[in-house]
């Protein structure tokens, strides 16, 4: 795998009751890249996350994923394979758990918002550092230090002033950005976000845009979205799912005109922006 490959993904299946959600899909994924997975509903992208993130096993292919650090290469593993239950002449390999995956380095954030009401936003953050902890075998007093922690993730999603509100007087774009500050502060190599953006206003969209860009380069991220003007505003390389295979990559613009891309939504609500609705 080349150095700046993060995740490497290939041949994945996943079938439900014979059917099959992930069919052969293989995906390749940068060091510090930020990608934008489309497609319509029923593509297959959170599917896709699920897998990676360990909540599902695949039926066959390989998710590898990258754990080298330069500055301890020697005594580490460069690449632990995330495999799915391959059945391969009866027998049946065993694949990683979720927290196991969290200690690889993956983050992810799902389509609802998972944060405790009643809590401060510093305190949830606080209780996903110590979760954090607790998979990668840490006992950190809950000192300084741990306090920093807590504050550098809530100031990269600006919620540095909203530290000791309750989650539940957030606004839904700001619940986004707390979960957002507690994968941070898990501080993984690559984030997944499946429609981070759904029911922001279009100033929160923004803000979260920003918040992507800031991001890439010191993370990997994968961020599903249906909302064509978000993609192409905020993203570099755009995936297109359909149908549980990549139908295309590339640039928004190439994406729009590809007349295959154009196909699969045609007649369908969400049509990407600047295709024929
Ligand atoms: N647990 C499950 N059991 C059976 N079928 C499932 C299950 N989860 C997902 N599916 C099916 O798999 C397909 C892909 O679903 P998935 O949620 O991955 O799509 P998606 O691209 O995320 O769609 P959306 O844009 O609507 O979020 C759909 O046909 C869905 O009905
Ligand atoms: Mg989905």
């Amino acid at each position: 795998m080349p150095t700046d490959t993060l995740l490497r993904i290939e041949d994945l299946v996943v079938a439900f009751d014979g059917f099959r959600v992930l069919d052969d899909l293989s995906l390749t994924l940068a060091r510090g890249e930020l990608r934008f997975l489309i497609g319509p509903n029923g593509a297959g992208k959170t599917t896709l996350m699920d897998v990676i993130s360990g909540k599902i096993r695949a039926d066959s292919g390989k998710v590898m994923f990258d754990l080298s650090h330069p500055e301890d290469a020697v005594s580490r593993p460069t690449q632990v394979d995330i495999e799915g239950e391959i059945r391969f002449e009866g027998h049946e390999l065993t694949r990683m758990r979720e927290d196991q995956i969290v200690k690889a380095g993956i983050g992810r954030k799902f389509q609802t918002p998972s944060v405790f009401g009643s809590l401060t936003c510093f305190n949830n953050v606080e209780v996903a550092a110590g979760f954090r902890d607790r998979v990668l075998g840490f006992f950190l007093p809950l000192g300084r230090a741990r306090k920093e922690q807590v504050m550098s993730a809530l100031e990269r999603v600006g919620l540095e002033g909203r530290r000791d509100v309750p989650a539940s007087a957030l606004s839904h774009g700001e619940r986004q950005w707390l979960e957002i500050a507690m994968l941070l502060v898990q501080d993984p190599k690559l984030l997944l976000l499946d429609e981070p953006v759904a029911g922001m206003t279009t100033r929160e969209r923004e803000r979260t845009g920003e918040l992507l860009h800031a991001l890439e380069g010191s993370h990997s991220i994968v961020v599903t979205e249906h909302d064509m003007d978000f993609v192409r505003q905020f993203s570099r390389t755009v995936t297109v799912l359909h149908m549980g295979r990549v139908l295309a990559e590339g640039r928004v613009e190439a994406i729009q005109s590809d007349p295959r891309v154009q196909e699969v939504y045609t007649g369908r609500h969400k049509t990407p922006a600047g295709a024929p609705a």
